[in-house]
C-alpha cells in the first residue's frame, strides 16, 4: 500500500500566511501539522508516499526533504493549480500504479492515528473506505448517506439540505478502481474534480464502499479558529520540560516547555506552553495554549491561546489573544499621540482592533 499525501491548494481561508508560506508547514505544539500526519502514515507500516504539492512546493521539499527522518520514502508530484481532490489522483496515477492506496489531506489533524483504518480495509478490501464524524453544520462538508449495515449508498460535496450530519474526513482508502471512475470525471460547479464524486461513481457502478465512524478526535486546519483548538488539544498533552534558561523571577506554572537556548525573565508562565529554541520571553505572561516558535520575542507583552511563528516579535502591546502571528511579524505600539491605529496588512488581512 502506498499514501497521498495533498500538499498542494489555495490555503485561501489562512491568507494572508498562506500568501508566503504553505498552511500545511504551521506549527501546532512547534511541529508542522503535516509532519503529524506523515507519522501516523509510517505508524500505519506505510512506506512510499507520493506527496501532491503546488505553488509552496519549494517550501514543502525544503521541510520534508527525501522523507528519511519519518523512515519514508517520498516523491513529489507537483499539480499545476489546485484543480480538486480527485485531480491530485489523477496526476499521482503513474506513482500509484495499480496498488491500493491512502489519500490523506496533508492540513488534517486526526488524534489516534489510521492503523485500525488500514487494518480493515487490508481485511475487507472494498473499492474505497472513508471515514466519518458528526458534526453539527454539515452543509460546509462533503456529506455522506449510509444504509443500515454502515456501507454508504450516496456523497454529496457541501449539500444545502444535507440527508445526514456525517461529514467526510480527510483521510480515504482507495483500491485501483478508483482510477478508471477519475479518468472520467468532469469539473464540477466549483472547477474541480471532486473526490465525492469519484467515490459516488464507484458506487454507481456497483462497487463496494464502506465507512468507519472516526473514534478519536479529527480537525480540518484550514482556518484560525480551527488551527488555535488542534495547537490547544496537542498541547495539553506535552510534557513539561526546561532546557533554556529561566530566572528567579519567573515563575513557571503547569505544563511548560522552554526548549533550549531559549529564554524566560521576570515572566510569568501558565501551561501548557511551549516557548520554542532560541526565544526571549521577558516581562511578559504567557497564558495556556500558547505555541511559541524558535527565534522569537515576546517583551514587556501579554499572549494566551495563541500561536506565534518562527522570528516574530511582540514588544509592549499588552494583551494578545486567540491570535496566529506570522514568520518575522513585528507586533509594536503606536506612538500615543495622535491616537490613531497605523497598520501595514498583508492582502486578505483580518484585524480586531479594540475600541
Ligand atoms: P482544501 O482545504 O479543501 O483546499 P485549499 O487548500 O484550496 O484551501 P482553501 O479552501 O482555504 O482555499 O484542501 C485540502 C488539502 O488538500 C489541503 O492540504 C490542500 C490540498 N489540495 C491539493 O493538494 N490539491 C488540490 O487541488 C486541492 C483542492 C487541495
Amino acid at each position: 500500500m502506498k499514501a497521498l499525501v495533498l500538499a498542494g491548494g489555495a490555503g485561501s481561508r489562512l491568507r494572508p500566511i498562506t500568501h508566503t508560506s504553505a498552511k500545511q508547514l504551521v506549527p501546532v505544539a512547534n511541529k508542522p501539522v503535516l509532519f503529524y500526519g506523515l507519522e501516523a502514515i509510517r505508524d500505519a507500516g506505510i512506506r512510499e508516499v507520493g506527496i501532491v504539492v503546488g505553488d509552496t512546493a519549494k517550501e514543502i521539499r525544503r521541510a520534508v526533504g527525501d522523507g528519511s527522518r519519518f523512515g519514508l520514502e517520498v516523491t513529489y508530484l507537483p499539480q499545476e493549480a489546485p484543480l480538486g481532490l480527485a485531480h491530485a489522483v489523477l496526476i499521482a496515477r503513474d506513482f500509484l500504479g495499480g496498488d491500493d492506496f491512502v489519500m490523506y489531506l496533508g492540513d488534517n489533524f486526526i488524534v489516534g492515528g489510521i492503523n485500525d483504518l488500514v487494518a480493515r480495509f487490508r481485511r475487507e478490501r472494498p473499492a474505497a473506505q472513508i471515514m466519518l464524524t458528526r458534526v453539527s453544520d454539515p452543509r460546509a462538508f462533503g456529506v455522506a448517506e449510509l444504509d443500515g449495515s454502515g456501507r454508504v449508498i450516496g456523497l454529496e460535496e457541501k449539500p444545502e439540505k444535507p440527508k445526514s450530519d456525517l461529514a467526510l474526513v480527510g483521510v480515504y482508502l482507495f483500491g485501483p478502481d478508483v482510477h478508471e471512475v477519475v479518468a472520467g470525471l468532469k469539473p464540477s460547479w466549483r472547477n474541480e474534480l471532486e473526490i465525492t464524486d469519484a467515490v459516488q461513481g464507484l458506487i454507481d457502478s456497483g462497487r463496494r464502499v464502506e465507512s468507519t465512524m472516526i473514534s478519536g478526535y479529527w480537525k480540518d486546519t484550514g482556518n484560525v479558529t480551527d488551527m488555535l483548538e488542534v495547537n490547544r488539544l496537542v498541547l495539553e498533552s506535552v510534557e513539561p520540560s526546561v532546557e533554556g534558561s529561566v530566572d528567579g523571577a519567573s515563575e513557571l506554572i503547569g505544563r511548560v516547555v522552554v526548549e533550549p537556548g531559549a529564554s524566560v525573565s521576570g515572566s510569568r508562565v501558565v501551561g501548557p506552553v511551549i516557548v520554542g529554541a532560541g526565544s526571549v520571553v521577558r516581562d511578559s505572561y504567557v497564558g495556556p495554549f500558547t505555541s511559541i516558535d524558535r527565534d522569537c520575542s515576546v517583551i514587556d507583552s501579554e499572549i494566551e491561546y495563541s500561536i506565534v511563528l518562527r522570528g516574530a516579535s511582540i514588544d509592549g502591546v499588552g494583551r494578545i489573544e486567540c491570535s496566529l502571528i506570522g514568520r518575522e511579524a513585528e507586533v509594536t505600539p503606536a506612538p500615543r499621540v495622535p491616537k490613531a491605529h497605523r497598520l501595514v496588512l498583508g492582502d486578505h488581512s483580518k484585524v480586531q482592533i479594540s475600541k
